[in-house]
């Protein structure tokens, strides 16, 4: 290649990776060479080729610009206006979840189809060494100093952290559960019996579908919007028709999503439940993984009669090894504790205590700040890598926050043909089908993208691309 190019590829690249955004100013061509140690007129000649490819375009006193691609978005899953009768279903997807979950780890296998983060930057060696020097110090205690709520020193850690994050908490609401999934399983076990319909998202995360399904009880799927979360509107007329007993829902950066719901239809929906008198049980894994300045708003904060059971856990943010979670469960407390006690007697006391210590005395909000950075700027990428690879008319998610993709593929495209042929290629990807009861979602796919971006990565993506098209 001539040097121009060179240059034009480096750039076009640059592009197609989301490294330089739509509308985005190139720098001058005289920055340009002087940066590049080119001559002025190659600058020039890669720009035009550029242009004439339609990369860039150049504008009259202003300079030059990434051009805006004919965009692809997320659909909105189901019509937002909710037809006379939305059914319920019976649950049945955790043997598919878990089927699918265990090939993730298959050996040496690219893990986009990871719920989990790329585990390298988490501060595992820290929180050792805290879990060593209690185990030394401490031989001695019991599990009934960590009865249910919980360790009184991780509790109050927890209660600090959502204050600095502008949730004030009663410590005396905590309980400490074993990873999110058992607070999820608590609360709803607290609100709900066997048989009783639960509004969820949809798509929604398959954390949820399986405490449903656990119960025996049956899922309402909700409309939900891509970019502002379950539809108000439709759960309105839902509730006008039909008893729902519980909601569950994670208005931030939602999984598979990725949106993060404004405030004010946070407010809404509290407002609406209430009116019903109906619990929401809320999954906020994902909160402390924002991309924006600040950390987003609880839904419990918009709850003035305790019918918000909250949930979350460091498996996200922190380690999901130790799996520590919490339940901060309103006015259904002393249900979600006795049932805390019945279900699995205490959590386990190192993690705990190790997390606690660790919290206390160590760098959490810088390794927050660095992995957020990077999921960010990991979030462009991947999405510019899909619409690049993926065959016309695919529509990807715009997260705010975590780390997974949304991609919906045309129509005909089989999630689970594709999840199948490219395992095969040692890929793994997040194929629709778990994310709903009703077997919506059979073109979806969820990918992670936590993991640094390599050529191994654009080659999987590219890979994926070429299988989809094929189908
Ligand atoms: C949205 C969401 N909720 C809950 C969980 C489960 O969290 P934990 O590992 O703390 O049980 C996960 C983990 O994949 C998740 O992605």
């Amino acid at each position: 290649m001539n040097l121009y190019e060179t240059l034009a590829a480096d750039i076009e690249s640059q592009v197609a990776r989301g490294v330089l955004l739509e509308g985005e100013k190139l720098p001058s061509v005289r920055q340009t060479s002087q940066r590049r140690g080119l001559s002025v007129s190659t600058v020039l000649r890669a720009y035009s080729l550029l242009e004439s490819k339609g990369v860039i375009e150049s504008r009259p006193q202003s300079g030059h610009f990434v051009r805006a691609r004919p965009r692809a978005k997320a659909r909105t899953p189901g019509a937002p206006a909710v037809p006379p009768l939305v059914l319920s279903s019976e649950v049945d997807v955790s043997r598919l979840v878990l089927s699918t979950l265990r090939t993730i780890r298959s050996e040496g296998a690219v893990p986009l189809g990871s719920p989990y983060p790329d585990p390298a930057p988490f501060p595992w060696p820290r929180i050792s060494q805290y879990a060593n020097a209690i185990a030394r110090r401490s031989q001695h205690w019991s599990v009934i100093d960590d009865l249910p709520p919980g360790n009184p020193q991780l509790i109050r850690q927890i209660a600090r952290r959502h204050m600095e994050n502008g949730l004030a908490v009663d410590p005396s609401e905590i309980i400490v559960t074993v990873g999110a999934t058992e607070a999820i399983n608590l609360c709803l076990q607290a609100v709900a019996r066997p048989g009783d319909t639960i509004a969820v998202e949809s798509p929604t995360f398959y954390a949820m579908l399986h405490a449903i399904e656990r119960m025996g009880m049956r899922a309402l799927e909700v409309p939900t919007d891509p970019r502002t979360g379950i539809s108000i509107e439709g759960l309105r007329s839902i509730l006008a028709q039909q008893k729902v007993t519980a909601c569950m829902v994670m208005p931030n950066f939602q999984n598979p999503l990725g949106f993060q719901m404004p405030d004010e239809r946070k407010r809404e929906l509290v407002q609406l439940l209430a009116e019903h008198d109906i619990p929401a049980i809320e999954n906020d894994v994902y909160s402390e993984l924002y991309y924006g300045d600040t950390h987003p708003t609880a839904l419990k904060s918009f709850d003035h009669k305790g019918l918000v059971l909250y949930c979350s856990s460091f498996s996200k943010s922190l380690t999901a090894n130790y799996r520590i979670g919490w339940a901060l469960p309103g006015r259904y407390t002393a249900q979600v504790e006795k049932l805390k006690f019945l279900n699995t007697l205490t959590t386990a006391s190192l993690p705990q205590l190790a997390i606690a210590d660790y919290l206390q005395n160590d760098g959490y909000d810088r390794h927050l700040r660095k992995v957020r950075k990077g999921y960010a700027e990991r979030a462009r990428m991947m999405a510019a890598a899909v619409l690049r690879f993926f065959p016309a008319g695919t529509r990807v998610s715009e997260p705010q926050g975590g780390y997974v993709l949304w991609v919906e593929l045309p129509e005909g495209v089989d999630a689970m043909k594709l999840y199948a042929l490219a395992l095969e290629r040692k890929i793994t990807v997040g194929p629709g089908h778990m994310f709903s009861a009703r077997g919506s979602y059979t073109n979806c796919i969820r990918l992670n993208f936590s993991y640094p971006w390599s050529k191994e990565i654009e080659d999987a993506l590219r890979m994926l691309g070429r299988l989809a098209a094929h189908q």
